[in-house]
């Protein structure tokens, strides 16, 4: 079982943008741990970041029918990439909406996902752990 796991624009910066939101630790660390928790539960994990709306709608095609479930934290692309909304609506296997913070309980403009309606579920205001749930999901919805 594979899962791609994308992260999009300033995802890069993690450990040093506004950790007061986004926590301490790196990108790097928190793909690491991802990588290990999901291969103890017997899944290969792909990652994916980029701050290109274009390299990410790419990243989607190309895992059609290649993955069993997707792992997305769109970043500010969340609130008003079609292109990406566009692309997951494509994919036929769990996509689950990650975000550290609560998109929710912010500035106005990050309370609206573009992306929700076609993505499986979202995960927001969790940290790092949202990513760990999102592999939970994955497992339990694939049945595999
Ligand atoms: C984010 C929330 C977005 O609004 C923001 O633009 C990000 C990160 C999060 O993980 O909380 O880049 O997706």
């Amino acid at each position: 079982m594979k899962v791609l796991v994308i992260n999009g624009p300033n995802l890069n910066m993690l450990g040093k943008r506004n950790p007061k939101i986004y926590g301490t630790r790196t990108l790097a660390d928190i793909e690491a741990d991802v990588a290990e928790y999901a291969k103890e539960k017997g899944i290969l994990t792909e990652f994916f970041q980029s701050a290109c709306e274009g390299e990410i709608v790419n990243k989607l095609n190309e895992a059609y029918g290649t993955v069993d479930g997707v792992v997305i934290n769109a970043g500010a692309y969340t609130h008003y990439s079609y292109a990406i909304r566009d692309a997951l609506e494509i994919l036929e296997v769990p996509k689950i909406e990650v975000h550290l913070s609560d998109i929710h309980a912010r500035e106005a403009f990050r309370d609206l996902s573009v992306i929700e309606e076609v993505c499986t579920l979202q995960i927001a205001g969790h940290g790092e752990k949202g990513y760990f749930m999102a592999i939970d999901e994955i497992a339990e919805r694939s049945g595999k």
